[in-house]
């Protein structure tokens, strides 16, 4: 052995019992399936009800992840949950998670990094691991969005869903090349100049209400398209790898137009990316993790594949990370 790595030994995913379609939100609100469709490439999404908090949909993506690892609670020592939609403002959602799964050991907690957060938090777990800090960690992509959304904004409200994904990271040796398995490399990036094109118009410390989320749609995109593959191009040449040794790609799941024109940019093969703004809406830091399950669980991403993640969030923040699962 020459290093740790952090390997991918479990996932699993959670979503509110409510599928509400774009005809269905046409009723409410002023627009068309048809717009949806060809500007974003969503058709429906979650959205939970009173009782569907972000702890109570993390904790069932929690559990589904450590039944698919074939592990219990008392195996994990490190609960980090990545969400923009605590349940209070404070105790963190992780902890909520951690008394959910009737853990009373290890650590748990927050981070916020928008729709960033599940990169942000597989990155910062990893580091746990590598360093012998933790051994095995729950990484959770947990929000409740819809509680964010200005209902009368046709703009942002029908963007949007819920849901909750998890990933249970195990520390194992491996050689310290690119075909060991588990995290190979991670690249994050921050730039809070931008923070007015995407943002919430409240909080505790400024207006003592929860807010809700404004954005220039258009700036986003230019962004998203024009700057984040920087991180991937980081992850590419840190590892050794290129698109054409990717098996999957499985980037933030905010609009279909974003993903294609991010990944022909980067010279990754339509088929290689893994879709599911179809159906999930954009679920923020849940997206990566809902995503990832769903190509887990239908045979796509199999042991050993090559999976490249990234996303973009408010901020503006964002990254990358390559695993090998
Ligand atoms: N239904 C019908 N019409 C609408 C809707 C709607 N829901 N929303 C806006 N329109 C109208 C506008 O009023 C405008 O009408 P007008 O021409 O009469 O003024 C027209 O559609 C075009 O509006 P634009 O804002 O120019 O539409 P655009 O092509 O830029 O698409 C969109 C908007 C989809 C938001 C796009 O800018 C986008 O995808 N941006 C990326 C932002 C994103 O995905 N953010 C997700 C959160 S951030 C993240 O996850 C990183």
């Amino acid at each position: 052995m020459t290093c740790l790595r952090s390997v991918v030994v479990g996932c699993g995913s959670a979503l509110p019992a409510r599928c509400v379609t774009n005809a269905a939100l046409a009723e409410t609100v002023d627009t068309s399936d048809e717009w949806i469709v060809q500007r974003t490439g969503i058709r429906q999404r979650y959205l939970s009800d009173a009782s569907e908090t972000t702890s109570v949909l993390g904790t069932r993506a929690a559990k589904a992840a450590l039944d698919d690892a074939g592990l219990t609670a008392a195996d994990i020592d490190l609960v980090i949950c990545a969400t923009s939609t605590p349940d209070h403002t404070f105790p963190a959602t992780a902890t909520q998670i951690q008394a959910g799964l009737g853990m009373t050991g290890g650590v748990a907690f927050d981070l916020q990094a928008v729709c960033a957060g599940f990169v942000y938090a597989v990155t910062t777990a990893d580091k746990f691991l590598v360093t012998g800090a933790a051994r095995r960690a729950l990484v959770v992509g947990a929000e409740t969005f819809s509680r964010l959304l200005d209902w009368e904004d046709r703009t942002t409200c029908v963007l949007f869903g819920d849901g909750a994904g998890a990933v249970v990271l195990e520390a194992r040796a491996g050689e310290g090349t690119s075909a060991d398995r588990g995290v190979l490399t991670s690249s994050l990036r921050s730039d809070g100049r931008h923070r007015e094109k995407l943002y919430v118009d409240g909080g505790p410390g400024s207006t003592g209400t929860t807010g809700h989320l404004r954005m220039t749609g258009k700036e986003v995109f230019r962004f998203a398209v024009g700057s984040v593959t920087d991180v991937i191009d980081d992850a590419f040449r840190a590892s050794g790898t290129t698109a054409d040794d990717l098996d999957w790609f499985v980037p933030h799941q905010a609009n279909r137009r974003i993903i294609e024109a991010s990944a022909d940019k980067l010279g990754i093969a339509r088929d290689k990316v893994v879709l599911t703004v179809d159906r999930h809406g954009n679920t923020s830091a849940a997206s990566i993790p809902l995503a990832l399950d769903v190509a887990r669980k239908d045979g796509r991403i199999k042991d050993g594949d090559l999976v490249m993640i990234e996303a973009i969030g408010g901020g503006f923040t964002w990254g990358a990370a390559l695993i090998r699962w």
